[in-house]
């Protein structure tokens, strides 16, 4: 854990991921006593603006309840700590003029302990200009501890991907770097180490004997708007797919770790990712939403080319040949303009043999990791009453009933004070985007027409479940929907 002395520089620091995300959970991690002490945040950017603007900009995300003094005293205590300077990314002067700065904070220390960790908010083509910069300018030598933490994208395919891995090696050690996969960070995927290997009862059904198919789907009730000029060089496999879904795929699947060390971790994912061919174009529904209910479509975004058959919606169907996993279909599905926020693990159960029942529900484990955190069983149970009849009914542990007064950290509070302690196991690790970038490469090159000509994807209106071919989809790999009678339940207990 860095103690004392560390200083943490936000570089993009006047974008939105800088605004959106980055100063709200430094402000968690700060209000909550987790930052080290006499830390100091620095922003640096292109922009020129005075303090004022870049705390009413670095501030204005934080929530802060109506009449709460106490949240409202800790933002004032939280500015006073983070100043701003300005400069290019691509000069090395700009740089000096941070590392002086850096220095003259430095010079008030006690100790000759210094820290700094480099946080990258910043667009991909400015990653390795910066990566380099801060190595030759503001690299403290000796006496300190370095760390550098990136956000996605890394790269677009494998091969573009190793290019961006070697340029940042050439500056920063793997030890050094932190890649973020926000969705490491979320209370749910960290769940599930607990959930499976700490438990019997999963574990013991959890392959190919007892589960028919999983489905990991993201869905968000918005366009693109404003951003379609990022995603459509992107599209939604290399938005979502490739990085958070497969993440959450590698850690519901991967074997028992020897331990909770990172190394530990991330070399079972590897293993188990290692073990996905390529996804085929055959196991492939893409779509693009079109204008409905008011709502504009993909194609009405200005910042969108008018012709661009960039999908917005994609589900994949992956494979893992291991013995464990084989013949069991894993759908990652991902869609912008949905009719609802959610983000599940679907675990869906072989039918028990037929005989005495006939038609009963599949058992399903769900695992709700947005929004309202939830883990629920569908079993069958005895309708009760003179009838013996199996009814679908559910045990339900969601967070808000059974966790009333816990508060739950945002991602990147948690995977910031992971890098502060130096604990890479929910960071990305470099052979980890090479395995994740193979299985995707393929089919990109596909969507992107290197490799003939571009697949149209079906369209879906603004605000419904995704394209029409989806349900036809998933039945295709052996899911199916629960017989009649499942309903929540609505029982009130006094
Ligand atoms: C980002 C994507 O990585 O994740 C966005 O680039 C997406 O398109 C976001 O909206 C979703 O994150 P969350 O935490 O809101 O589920």
């Amino acid at each position: 854990q860095l103690k004392d002395n560390t200083i943490i520089i936000v570089l993009g620091a006047s974008g939105d991921l800088a605004k959106k995300k980055t100063y709200p959970a430094l402000f968690g991690l700060y209000k909550n006593g987790f930052l080290p002490r006499d830390v100091h945040i620095v922003g640096y950017a292109r922009t020129k603006m005075d303090e004022a603007e870049y705390h009413k900009r670095t501030t204005g995300y934080i929530k802060v309840p109506e009449g709460d003094s106490e949240t409202q005293a800790k933002v004032e205590e939280f500015k006073k700590l983070s100043s701003y300077v300005s400069g290019g990314y691509e000069d090395g002067p700009s740089f000096d003029n941070l590392n002086k700065y850096l220095e003259s904070i430095e010079s008030k220390y006690q100790s000759k302990e210094r820290n700094r960790v480099f946080y990258l908010a910043l667009p991909p083509s400015v990653f390795i200009p910066v990566a380099k910069n801060l190595k030759e300018h503001c690299y403290i030598a000796k006496g300190g501890i370095n760390r550098i933490i990136v956000e996605k994208p890394f790269g677009k395919d494998t091969d573009s991907c190793r290019e961006l891995l070697k340029a940042l090696k050439e500056h920063w050690t793997e030890d050094e770097t932190f890649r973020i996969d926000h969705y490491l960070g979320k209370e749910m995927v960290k769940n599930l180490l607990v959930l499976r290997f700490a438990n019997i009862a999963f574990s013991s059904g959890w392959d190919k004997n007892s589960i028919s198919n999983v489905q990991i789907t993201f869905k968000e009730p918005f366009g693109t708007e404003g951003r379609g000029g990022y995603f459509d060089e992107f599209g939604i496999i290399r938005d979502i797919l490739q990085n958070h879904l497969l993440q959450v795929l590698s850690i519901l699947t991967m074997e028992r770790p020897v331990s909770f060390a990172a190394e530990d971790i991330r070399d079972e994912k590897v293993k188990v990712l290692r073990a996905i061919p390529p996804v085929e174009r055959s196991d492939t529904l893409l779509g693009q939403y079109v204008a409905a209910n008011g709502k504009p479509g993909y194609l009405d975004d200005d910042t969108v080319p008018h012709n661009s058959v960039c999908p917005t919606y994609a589900a994949t169907t992956l494979w893992i040949h291991n013995p464990r996993w084989e013949g069991v279909p894993f759908i990652l599905k991902a869609g912008k303009a949905l009719n609802e926020a959610k983000v599940e693990i679907r675990i869906q159960y072989k039918d028990v043999t037929q005989g005495i029942f006939k038609d009963i529900s599949r058992n399903e484990l769900v695992i709700r990791i947005q929004p309202s955190e939830a883990v629920y069983l569908k079993f069958n149970t005895k309708t009760p009453g003179l009838y013996t009849r199996a009814l679908p009914a559910e045990m339900d542990l969601t967070y808000k009933r059974r966790f009333a007064d816990i508060h739950i950290p945002e991602a990147y509070e948690s995977l910031i004070l992971d890098a502060l302690k130096g604990d890479h196991s929910n960071f990305v690790r470099d052979d980890e985007l090479d395995v994740a970038w193979k299985i995707f490469t393929p089919i990109l090159h596909w969507i992107d027409g290197l490799s003939g000509p571009r697949p149209k994807p079906v369209p879906y209106p603004y605000g419904s479940r995704g394209p029409k071919e989806l349900d036809p989809f998933i039945a295709k790999y052996g899911y199916k929907r629960s017989t009649e009678g499942y309903a929540w339940p609505v029982t009130n207990v006094s």
